[in-house]
């Protein structure tokens, strides 16, 4: 079984730099190879030169840390000749070989094509989960321990074949988290902020790290999509910005709006948890505002979003992560900068920051 491409599923438009951060990810390894892949497709396969790189990739380099990436699997065939009508037979026969899986994912690009065969692929799954139980390639129930089976379809009769590790990929399907506007939110932006809770804040802690009564800044805030993330969680808000906040928002009580500049606003009190920023503003500026708040403590995580530029979008991303690293790293070696382009984002990427060692002690605090 050859194992040496990785398929990575992307954000259309973004296969480039996608491409640019595993080729550059994966030398750190002193892995090699080359990518392939065409605009606006929703994904890149990175060819490895030597066998066994693209698993030893998928299993050594978290998942968490590409910005890009929405899902990362261990492509092994190629399946451009599926006949209607004996597909089951041929993937299964295609896969005899294969490491017992503990899941199934019947995939496609996020795109206008890959939409149109997400009913075939829905309807499909059935009968294929079938085949590859009764040729011992499945679990006969779902193991979520073992690897997951992606068969990511690029038509009818074309597709890609390959695993991902559960304990190093995205759960979600297709990599996309399915959140449900709230029909009271005063903007789609809502759910940037409720996704980058999900992603970045791990499901046993968000009790200690998102907790009712905390006190949040919300910078560029209005109409208040993120506000409104906040409050629900029960927090208590301070908004910037010089337009107008959703009433229903202002009347919970719980926010307070301050039409300022929000690159001038300064915290009074040194009570808060939580800073988020939606500004539209040169990602340099934002950087040096973020690490500002950081460094001098005035809050004890942050959320917030880079916009990419036009051209020169990888390089330039990762100019100005260093730049924040640096910045940071001026006061503690203790700050975490994570970074990902999440789903609900378009030309931009989020970052959350924080500091590990005081996140680490209020989460051993809540425990006890
Ligand atoms: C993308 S919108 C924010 C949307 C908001 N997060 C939401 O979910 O509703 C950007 C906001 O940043 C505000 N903004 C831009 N520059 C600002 C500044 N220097 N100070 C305060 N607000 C600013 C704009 O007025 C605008 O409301």
């Amino acid at each position: 079984m050859s194992q040496s491409h990785l398929l990575l599923y992307c954000r259309p438009g973004f296969e480039k730099e996608c491409a640019q951060e595993v080729q550059e990810k994966a030398a750190a390894y002193d892995i090699f190879g080359y990518p392939q892949l065409e605009p606006n497709t929703g994904y890149v396969l990175f060819h490895c030169y030597e066998d066994e790189d693209a698993d030893y990739f998928a299993r050594k380099h978290p998942f968490s840390d590409l910005i890009f990436a929405r899902q990362m699997i261990v492509a092994t065939h190629e399946l451009s000749e599926l006949i209607v009508g004996d597909r089951v037979r041929l993937i299964s026969q295609a896969l005899r070989e294969y490491p017992v899986c503990g899941n199934l994912w019947v995939e496609t690009p996020d795109t206008e094509k890959g939409r149109e065969l997400a009913k075939f692929c829905r309807k499909f799954t059935v009968p294929l989960r079938q085949g590859l139980r009764k040729a011992e390639i499945l679990t006969q129930t779902e193991h979520k321990s073992k690897r997951t089976l992606h068969l990511f379809m690029l038509s009818g009769e074309h597709g890609w074949v390959g695993y991902s590790y559960s304990y190093n990929h995205s759960s979600h399907f297709m990599g996309i988290p399915r959140l449900k506007q709230p029909a009271d939110a005063p903007s789609r932006s809502s759910l940037k902020l409720d996704e980058a809770f999900l992603e970045f804040i791990p499901a046993k802690e968000r009790a200690a790290r998102l907790s009712p009564g905390m006190f949040a800044v919300d910078l560029g805030a209005a109409p208040g999509g993120w506000t409104y993330q906040l409050v629900r969680r029960s927090m208590h808000v301070t908004a910037v910005d010089n337009g107008p906040m959703a009433q229903s928002l202002m009347d919970t009580g719980q926010v307070k709006h301050l039409m300022q500049d929000g690159f001038m606003y300064r915290p009074v009190k040194h009570n808060i948890y939580w800073l988020v920023c939606d500004m539209v503003e040169k990602p340099a500026r934002v950087i040096e505002l973020m690490a500002e708040w950081l460094c001098d403590d005035w809050c004890k995580e942050a959320i917030f979003n880079l916009k990419l530029p036009m051209k020169k979008r990888y390089p330039e991303l990762m100019f100005n992560l260093q730049k924040l690293k640096d910045l940071l790293s001026e006061v503690s070696n203790d700050f975490v900068v994570e970074a990902k382009q999440l789903y609900h984002d378009r030309e931009e990427v989020t970052v959350h920051v924080y500091n590990k060692r005081s996140v680490s002690r209020r989460v051993e605090r809540h425990s006890d």
